[in-house]
């Protein structure tokens, strides 16, 4: 499978990974789609890169959703990939931060309800096209949780779950549903205070591409695949090492 003579929606694409990936998908597709909350930072990417579309919107509501499907229903009928990319983080203590709530919301809202939000809206019309396919993106932390992300971790592995759930639902549809699991990888996502284990985007979408083209379902991306297998092997093991990491 390559990713040519699509038309692809990525969600959260103004910025990262999804930046990365529209800089790249744009060069060899019909039509790239970016959308974020902030109308500067879409239009920065389009000012960097003139060929792609953008489309403001909130998808930590229903109403963002549903308003980004309508466009996509409008304007982009040939969309035949979802990459649900965005996502939010918040690093805290769950039982210390007075808006520990707000902030599981908003996480659960952005990273898990508007996947599986989305992929019911639109379903309906990237199955009317060749080569349909949801890209959920999660994280080696669906496996095993980092304690500084009480809730984000929990988001991930929901999203990782409910993947699998929907591959096996629509294995007689012509939807692909495919998961990338990034390792810490070098964007604005950590302010500033980047992992030293982090690999660049640049690496990192660039590996996820090549298992694309190689029909892979579940991509694990860097370390990842160590980090899964360590964690099939000794649980207790991998979740003291992968928390000792700086
Ligand atoms: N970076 C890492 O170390 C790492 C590791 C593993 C997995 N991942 C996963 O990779 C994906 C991309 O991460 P990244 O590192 O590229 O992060 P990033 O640079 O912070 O980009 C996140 C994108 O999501 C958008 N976004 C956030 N909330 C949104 C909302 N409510 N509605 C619409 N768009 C929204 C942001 O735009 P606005 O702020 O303008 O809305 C931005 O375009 C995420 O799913 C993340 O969980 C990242």
């Amino acid at each position: 499978m390559t990713l040519m003579n699509n038309t692809v929606l990525i969600t959260g694409g103004s910025s990262g990974i999804g930046f990365k990936l529209a800089e790249i998908l744009v060069k060899n597709n019909n039509q790239v789609i970016i959308c974020g909350r902030s109308e500067e930072k879409l239009k920065k990417s389009k000012g960097l890169i003139p060929e792609l579309h953008i489309i403001q919107c909130d998808l930590s509501t229903k109403e963002g959703c549903l308003q980004l499907s309508e466009q996509i229903k409008k304007d982009f009928s040939s969309c035949n990939i979802l990459i649900n990319n965005a996502a939010v983080v918040h690093k805290n203590n769950f039982y210390t931060d007075i808006s520990a709530i707000e902030k599981s919301e908003l996480e659960i809202n952005t990273n898990l309800m508007a996947p599986i939000y989305l992929s019911k809206l639109l379903m309906p019309i990237i199955s009317k096209n060749e080569n349909a396919k949801i890209i959920n993106i999660t994280s080696g932390l669906a496996y095993l949780p980092r304690a500084v992300y009480p809730i984000y971790n929990a988001t991930k592995a929901a999203l990782h779950s409910f993947t699998q759930v929907l591959r096996m639902q629509l294995s007689n549809t012509n939807i692909d549903i495919i998961e990338v699991m990034f390792p810490a990888v070098d964007t604005p996502w950590h302010n500033g205070n980047t992992p030293k284990i982090a690999i660049s985007a640049d690496a990192a979408v660039n590996e996820m591409l090549v298992k694309l083209s190689k029909n892979q379902k579940e991509i694990r991306i860097g370390k990842v695949n160590l980090l899964y297998k360590l964690y099939r092997i000794a649980p207790k093991f991998a979740l003291k090492k992968l928390n000792a990491l700086s």
